[in-house]
């Protein structure tokens, strides 16, 4: 199978570490000119140039927070003007969050959440969708497995992943007429900085709960950016010309129980 980008122009969000580095390398070796966004300009430029160093095609680096409104119009501005088209959006940036009903004491972990998670993503790709038709490309929203399963800790962020998931199917339903795909793409438990920067846990504390967390993987294994990588190039390539409205689950298998700090977060103290 010959996955080719060559002269298709691929968004990535988030592109700065993470699943979205992973991302925006794949895609640099298939061929694709890249426009990649994230906050830290330090990491954003070294992901670049190892970007460019696959088959010597220039990303253009945008620094942008696309929890505001200038964020992601000055990603969606830059990008059409340099590129003049737009092929693969890729909404992957996100934050997360540890909240319970019980212990938000106010709204400012739920709206940083919904804000870049949600709102950001809605934003971005209304700017970007007619680029899209004219291509007739297709989105790949990177959701979670706690959008649809269950599992307490972190509500606002579960909600988002939730409302993110049928942003995909209606957005879907709307675009399949003018040729363009939407799907997402949920990983399981992925080796990046996602949880660290949420717990501020050191790297050996994060092994063990790493550690912890594989043994609810029937597959034994964490998944790493490259894993969901892999999956977002695929959905995104013509090998699924006719996949739109679904979500790809990446995950080894994860199998959720209640946890004992869930049943300490749900006793009726
Ligand atoms: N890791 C997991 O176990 C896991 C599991 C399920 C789903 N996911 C999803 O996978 C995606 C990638 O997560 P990850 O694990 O790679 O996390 P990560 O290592 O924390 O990376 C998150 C990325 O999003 C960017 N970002 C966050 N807020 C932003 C904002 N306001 N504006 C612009 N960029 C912003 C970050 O940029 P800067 O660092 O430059 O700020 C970074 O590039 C997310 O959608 C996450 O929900 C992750």
């Amino acid at each position: 199978m010959n996955l080719d980008f060559t002269n298709k122009v691929v968004l990535v969000t988030g592109a700065s570490i993470g699943i979205g580095e992973s991302t925006a390398l794949l895609f640099a070796k298939l061929g694709a000119k890249l426009s990649l966004v994230g906050r830290n300009e330090a990491n954003l430029g070294a992901v670049a140039a190892k970007c460019e160093k696959q088959k010597g095609v220039k990303p253009l680096a945008i620094v942008a927070d696309l929890g505001t409104d200038e964020g992601v119009e000055k990603t969606a501005k830059q990008t059409l003007d340099h590129f003049k088209r737009l092929d693969v959006l890729v909404n992957n940036a996100a934050v997360g969050c540890r909240a319970t009903i019980l212990t938000t004491e106010d709204m400012k972990v739920f709206d940083d959440v919904f804000r870049i998670d949600v709102r950001g993503v809605y934003n971005l790709t209304r700017l970007l969708a007619p680029a899209l038709v004219e291509t007739k490309g297709n989105i790949v929203n990177i959701s979670s497995i706690v959008g649809t399963a269950v599992s307490v800790g972190a509500l606002p962020y579960g909600m988002a992943k939730a409302a993110l998931d049928h942003f995909t199917r209606l957005v879907a339903l709307e675009l399949a007429p003018k040729g363009v795909r939407v799907n997402t793409v949920s990983p399981g438990l992925t080796e990046t900085n996602f949880v660290k920067r949420i717990t501020g846990i050191s790297e050996t504390k994060y092994q063990e709960w790493l550690e912890g967390g594989s043994t609810h993987i029937p597959m034994g294994q964490v998944c790493v950016g490259d894993d969901i990588a892999r999956m977002v190039v695929f959905i995104a390539s013509e090998h699924s010309r006719l996949v739109t409205g679904t979500n790809v689950v990446v995950d080894g298998g994860f199998q959720f129980t209640i946890s004992s700090s869930d049943l300490d977060t749900r006793k009726n103290k």
